[in-house]
């Protein structure tokens, strides 16, 4: 570990699932570390003031849920932003904000990552985070060792854009196979073959999938403790269709799982886990 007092000080913004584990990670490693949150989720020791939180922090981390989120913190901490401190986003975001944030930071003089992520829960909770990270170079290198702190892997890529367009088409992969995966486990159930039973196919075939051995089984149990929220893998799913929107393309697999996704939603499931989605064949 490097010596503390050598480290760039940070204020990680928004302490959900991954910001609060993230937020540990890092004051661990011996960075000086301020955090804010709109509320007392997983945690309680926070600045309630987002420009206080960012006031001395050479680096602001964003964990923050979405597009609002994203737009009003940097709205409320431009003042603290400038030339030797870099704005570091974590969350997924569209196309339209990416691009906001790029030209928002170049006018401030702010160094800019768009550093968005995959691994769920547990992930963070090991450190175990891979960013698909875009930006500067001289950024990019910078905070390399700042990113390692929360990750495995760091995936470098051509542009914050680039980053934001990986991130949202693998998560379309996520959300159709967990809607593929609950289609099957309804159809196994109805003709008496158990969660197990399927789970144990699946494993030597083609459509394996670390997925299908986290959501299979609990997605029979009725466990949809939140990994990864209902909420937040919708709003992928609309800034997903928003991508492809933009090329002229349609694509309706995911624009049927965005349907069922909303439908939870809007029966209030939207903070359980995504897999929730299983549901919709119980009323059926
Ligand atoms: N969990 C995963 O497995 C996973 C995996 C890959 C990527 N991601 C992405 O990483 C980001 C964080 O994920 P997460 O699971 O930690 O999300 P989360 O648990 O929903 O936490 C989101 C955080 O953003 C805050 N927030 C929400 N709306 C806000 C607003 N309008 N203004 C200010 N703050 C707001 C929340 O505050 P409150 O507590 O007050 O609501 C919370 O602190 C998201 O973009 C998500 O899509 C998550």
């Amino acid at each position: 570990m490097s010596d503390a007092s050598s480290l760039p000080s940070v204020a990680v913004f928004g302490l959900g699932i991954i910001g609060s584990r993230a937020a540990d990670h890092i004051a661990a490693a011996g960075y000086p570390v301020t955090t804010w949150s709109r509320s007392p989720r997983e945690r309680t020791d926070f600045e309630t003031d987002p420009s206080t939180a960012a006031r001395n922090a050479d680096i602001v981390a964003c964990y923050l849920k979405d597009v609002p989120a994203v737009r009003y913190i940097l709205g409320n901490i431009r003042d603290s932003l400038g030339p030797g401190k870099t704005f570091v986003n974590h969350a997924t975001i569209d196309h339209a904000t990416t691009d906001y944030l790029v030209a928002e930071c170049a006018r401030l003089g702010c160094g800019f990552l768009n550093a968005p992520f995959t691994g769920s829960k547990i992930a963070a909770r090991n450190a175990a985070l891979v960013y698909y990270a875009g930006g500067d170079s001289e950024v990019m290198e910078r905070l390399r060792p700042f990113l390692e702190v929360t990750s495995t892997q760091i995936m470098e890529v051509s542009s914050p854009l680039a980053a934001t367009i990986l991130k949202l088409t693998t998560n379309l992969i996520t959300a159709s196979t967990v809607q593929a995966l609950a289609e099957g486990l309804t159809v196994n159930l109805a003709h008496g073959i158990s969660a197990e039973t399927y789970l144990e196919s699946i494993k030597p075939n083609a459509c394996a999938s670390v997925l299908a051995s986290m959501k299979v089984i609990s997605m029979a149990e009725g466990d949809f403790d939140p990994h990864f929220s209902l909420s937040n893998m919708l709003k992928d799913a609309r800034y997903m269709l928003d991508l492809a929107e933009r090329a002229g393309l349609e694509t309706p697999g995911i624009a049927n799982t965005a349907t069922q996704m909303q439908k939870r939603n809007d029966l209030g499931e939207g903070e359980f886990d995504f897999s929730i989605l299983f549901k919709q064949f119980e009323e059926a």
